[in-house]
């Protein structure tokens, strides 16, 4: 299948490595134009060039702060003028810290605001004017698998990323008659640093090692295994790109199958 999405200027924001490395790994091997970006910029440029190095896309390196207004800001601003039109976003950011309700102060849920709704809000309002005078794109928000079940330690992720879908299907509404699609990307258990850092937490709150807290786990997942970033990648290049030309407003799990519920 030919995702068209040649030429095509995505930006993907936390790119450094996990899912949004991966996604912009995909969107490179289909020929886009690719701006990413996350805080880190040595580590950012040497995903960039990674990237290139592979693909032969053309491909740009920026630094950012998904907590920070200005930056996102620049950020967009830097990728109109440098490589032109947006086209498709992946809006992505750093997971609030693991913990249970008595272990936040209001400093904390501010932050956590912060670095998953309220740049989820930024990053899309940065974009949009590009879009609206383009015809269209595509923007795809990662949440989690906790919008669906919460995950007991991650009381901060459970509230913000159900925030960021409630914000996702409400745009969907208002900016489908504008050739403007928002959908949710959830990922179950994904072998990143992120994941590795929250079964880590957990293993220790257990008082059991690592390796047995991730057999356990993964024992318990439909597909007896967790994901791979590039899983993600694919799925998110997919809706990104015209070949989901009619998707929009939906949630798409790619967690083989850990989600239980019915809807
Ligand atoms: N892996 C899973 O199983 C899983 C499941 C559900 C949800 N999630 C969520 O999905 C998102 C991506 O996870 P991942 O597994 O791909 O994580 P990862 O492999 O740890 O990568 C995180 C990326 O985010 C960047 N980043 C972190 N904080 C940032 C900030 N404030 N501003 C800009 N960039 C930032 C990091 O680069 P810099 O350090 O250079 O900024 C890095 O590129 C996270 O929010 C995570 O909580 C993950």
């Amino acid at each position: 299948m030919d995702l068209n999405l040649k030429d095509q200027v995505v930006m993907v924001a936390a790119a450094s490595k996990g899912m949004g490395y991966a996604t912009a790994l995909e969107c490179a091997r289909e020929g886009a134009i690719v701006s990413m970006a996350s805080r880190d910029k040595e580590a950012i440029e040497a995903a960039a060039e990674k990237i290139r190095q592979e693909t032969g896309a053309k491909v740009k390196a920026y630094s950012f702060d998904a907590s920070d207004a200005q930056s996102i800001a620049r950020w967009a601003e830097d990728t109109l003028t440098e490589l032109g039109p947006v086209k498709g976003l992946l809006v992505n950011a750093g997971g609030p810290p693991t913990g249970q309700f008595d272990s936040f102060d209001d400093a904390d849920w501010q932050s956590a605001f912060e670095l998953t709704l309220l740049s989820s809000v930024r990053m899309i309002r940065a974009v949009l004017p590009s879009m609206r005078a383009s015809g269209g794109g595509s923007i795809v928000a990662i949440t989690s698998s906790s919008v669906k079940e919460p995950i007991d330690i991650l009381i901060l992720s459970n509230v913000m990323r159900s925030g960021v879908t409630a914000l996702v299907k409400s745009l969907s509404q208002q900016l489908g008659s504008e050739n403007i699609r928002l959908n949710t990307l959830i990922p179950g258990k994904i072998d990143t640093d992120r994941l590795r850092g929250t079964n880590t937490a957990q293993a220790q709150k257990k008082g059991i090692s690592l390796d047995e807290h991730n057999a356990q786990m993964a024992a318990q997942l439909p597909m007896r295994r967790f994901g791979d970033a590039e899983e993600v990648g694919k799925a998110c290049a997919f809706l990104l790109s015209d070949a989901a030309s009619y998707i929009t407003g939906v949630s798409l799990a790619v967690d083989g199958g850990l989600i239980k519920t019915v809807w």
